[in-house]
């Protein structure tokens, strides 16, 4: 079972790189080969420009994503939709996506943003045909202790719970899914 985990936000600080980093460790514990990518160590081109989508390190995520049964995406929200690093590795990667089943773990400032990830969805199921687990992770700064320190942990039981209720579900699906064809 093989899970891609990226880490869309590009802060220093992020609060969804630790939902995104306590993800993988759920997901070891539960004996999935973990692929961690953490965007900003990359330097992506933004597609559009020539040859963006096939530098080395466009193509070193794309092929991880194909090699994975499911890919949870840890994102920031921005302007009531994903960061424009998570829109622009999908623009990237497209094909790449195709028929994965795909879960979100959010980072937002409060939470009203909470249906933000439903364009990127909408995206990803109706262009890649994507299976997206209808049971997202949403986090605000309350749920971080240490909040934007070096730290900083998820303070919260429940977003605590619901990484292990997303990695589960991910693990099951995923694992259906490959099995099936
Ligand atoms: C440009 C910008 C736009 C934002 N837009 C929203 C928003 O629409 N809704 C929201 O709840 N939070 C919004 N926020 C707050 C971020 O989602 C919040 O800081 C989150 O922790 C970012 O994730 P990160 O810590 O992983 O980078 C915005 C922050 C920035 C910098």
């Amino acid at each position: 079972m093989n899970v891609a985990v990226i880490s869309c936000s590009l802060h220093p600080n992020s609060r969804s790189y630790v939902l995104a980093r306590d993800m993988a460790a759920v997901l070891a514990e539960l004996d999935a080969e973990v692929a961690f990518h953490d965007l900003r160590e990359y330097d992506l081109e933004l597609r559009g420009r020539p040859g963006a989508h096939e530098t080395g390190q466009a193509r070193e995520i794309a092929n991880s994503l194909r090699q994975a049964d499911a890919i949870l995406v840890a994102v920031p929200i921005y302007c009531f939709d994903v960061n424009a690093a998570a829109k622009n590795l999908v623009e990237l990667t497209g094909g790449a996506w195709e028929g994965k089943v795909v879960g979100f773990l959010c980072a937002a400032g409060g939470r009203s943003s909470y249906m933000s990830v439903m364009p990127l969805s909408n995206s990803l199921m109706l262009d890649f045909r994507c299976i997206i687990i209808p049971r997202f992770v949403y986090a605000t700064g309350e749920d971080f202790e240490n909040d934007r320190a070096e730290d900083m942990r998820v303070g919260s039981e429940s977003i605590r719970d619901r990484i292990r209720e997303l990695a589960e579900a991910a693990v099951r699906i995923g694992g259906a899914l490959a099995a099936a064809v």
